[in-house]
C-alpha cells in the first residue's frame, strides 16, 4: 500500500465523489436512506479535512511558499464546508432544506477537490520528492485514528471556530 500522501488524498477524494453520486441517485427515496448516506459523507469530510489541515496543507505552506494562495484559499474552502456539514449534522433527513443543503456542500466541496487534484496537486508533486510525500503521507495515517469522525465533535468545531477567531 503507498503512503504518498496524494495517493491517500486521491483515495479519499474517490471515496468522496462514491458517496456524492450515491446520495444524488438515493435524495427522492426513502428520507432514512438520504439521512444514511449525509452521515457517511460528513464522516468522510470530517476525517479528510482534519487530516488536510493539520498535516497537509501546513506543511505543503511551509516547504512551498509559492503555494500560499492555494493553501489559503483551500483553507477558506474547507471551512464553508466545515459551516455546511455542522447544520447539516443537526438537521433531519426529512427537513425541507436538507436535500438542497447536501447539493450545495456536493457542489462545493466538488469544485474543491477539482481544484487540489488539477491545480496544486500536481504542483506539489513536482516540487516535492517521493519520500518527502510518502513521510507526510505517513503522518496523516498515523493521525487519522484520533481524527474526529463528526462535525460536532471537538476537534472539529475547534478547526471550524479557528478559522474564524485565528
Ligand atoms: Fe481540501
Ligand atoms: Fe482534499
Amino acid at each position: 500500500m503507498s503512503t504518498d500522501a496524494i495517493v491517500l488524498l486521491k483515495e479519499d477524494h474517490k471515496e468522496m465523489r462514491r458517496l456524492f453520486r450515491e446520495f444524488q441517485d438515493a435524495q427522492d427515496g426513502p428520507p432514512k436512506r438520504r439521512q444514511n448516506l449525509v452521515n457517511q459523507i460528513l464522516e468522510a469530510l470530517t476525517v479528510h479535512t482534519y487530516l488536510e489541515n493539520e498535516v497537509m496543507y501546513p506543511e505543503v505552506r511551509r516547504l512551498l511558499p509559492d503555494l500560499e494562495d492555494d493553501i489559503l484559499e483551500s483553507y477558506e474552502e474547507h471551512h464553508v464546508a466545515d459551516v455546511l456539514c455542522a447544520e447539516l449534522a443537526t438537521m433531519d433527513a426529512d427537513d425541507e432544506r436538507f436535500v438542497a443543503k447536501t447539493t450545495v456542500l456536493i457542489e462545493n466541496v466538488t469544485h474543491h477537490v477539482e481544484e487540489e487534484e488539477q491545480e496544486w496537486f500536481p504542483k506539489v508533486r513536482e516540487a516535492l520528492g517521493r519520500k518527502q510525500l510518502q513521510e507526510i503521507g505517513e503522518r496523516m495515517l498515523a493521525l487519522r485514528p484520533d481524527a474526529p469522525r463528526t462535525p460536532t465533535a471537538p476537534k472539529a468545531l475547534k478547526k471550524a471556530l479557528d478559522a474564524v477567531t485565528a
